[in-house]
């Protein structure tokens, strides 16, 4: 590859396993996250919600069914099947399925094995990050992690995830945690509790890209604020990639502020080529796939 890249800070974009390698295995299992990391991932990507008894679980929707066998395993609870409804141990019986379009026969590495025992089940936060610490010292590694801290928002769930990446040892730059979410207010509250615990992580404002009254800016879940803005509170934005061009980029970096772009999920490495490749010219630092090994090869070759 060429000796520089056009990213904020020069260093190689960030190839992020969007919920794993959940183009290929069940999402946010540390069987799905332990194939990304073999297939190059530089992070690992984990939604957080939180159960009725307040464990932090990786999970991306509100809701058990998509993913998981929940509704042969349990009745509906108050009309569904929300995580905040059940408890960790209910929800320790159930297994994830895979969703990926390139899944089950269709995949290319149906001969991986799972080093772990019960690689399918819904892991908690703790236990995803205490995979990724073994597995960076067993293995002379640095895999970061970029936790979501999903809807719904909520100030006592993201204080657990600091507590968590703190009792884990995740607490420097070297460590490498980016922490996420679609909305304004959960950034702010998340860039405080890194500040108030002495702790080191990078901090993403997620949302489309916006162009309102000339300005450049983020819209997320709680409305939309400009770079400028942005750049008081994060360390980067991660915006859907349709939105994005070589104008924004810019003048996000020169705010200070790294762009990834969610979420690319190519079914072959030429299409992965084609989609991703334009971007890595205009200077994105970074971006989600579900499809590790596709997006690793597009940074390989840059
Ligand atoms: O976190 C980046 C990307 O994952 C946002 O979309 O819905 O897959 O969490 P979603
Ligand atoms: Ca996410």
């Amino acid at each position: 590859h060429a000796a520089s890249y056009n990213t904020l800070t020069g260093e190689a974009p960030i190839v992020v396993a969007h919920r794993g390698a959940s183009g290929y295995l069940p999402e946010e299992t540390l069987g799905s996250y332990e194939l990304a990391i073999k297939l190059g991932a530089d992070y690992i990507e984990p939604d957080v919600q939180m159960t009725s008894d307040g464990h932090l679980v990786a999970m991306h929707d509100t809701t058990l069914n998509r993913t998981t066998d929940a509704a042969e395993m349990f009745a509906p609870r108050n009309g569904g099947y929300r995580v905040k409804d059940f408890t960790l141990a209910e929800i320790k019986q159930l297994t994830v399925k895979p969703t990926g379009a390139l899944s089950g026969d269709k995949s290319p590495h149906q001969d991986f094995v799972p080093s772990m025992g019960d690689p399918y089940k819904v892991p908690t936060l703790d236990e995803v990050l205490t995979y990724l610490k073994d597995y960076n010292t067993a293995n002379g590694t640095s895999v970061g992690i970029y936790p979501e801290a999903k809807s719904p928002f909520d100030s006592v769930k993201e204080q657990k995830i600091i507590d968590s990446l703190k009792s884990h040892g995740f607490t420097t730059a070297a460590d490498k945690v980016i922490l996420q979410s679609f909305a304004y207010e959960s950034v702010v509250n998340l860039t405080s509790l890194l500040e108030t615990n002495g702790m080191e992580a990078e901090v993403a404002q997620l949302g489309s890209v916006r162009l309102q009254d000339g300005v450049y800016g983020v819209s997320g879940s709680d409305g939309f604020n400009s770079l400028e803005k942005l750049a008081e509170v994060a360390t980067g934005v991660g915006v859907s990639y349709g939105g994005i061009t070589e104008a924004f980029i810019k003048a996000a970096h020169d705010l200070g502020l790294k762009v990834h772009a969610y979420t690319f999920r190519p079914l072959s490495e030429e299409e992965a080529f084609a989609m991703i490749q334009p971007m890595l010219d205009w200077g994105l630092d970074g971006f989600f796939t579900d499809y590790t090994d596709f997006g690793r090869t597009v940074v390989d070759a840059q």
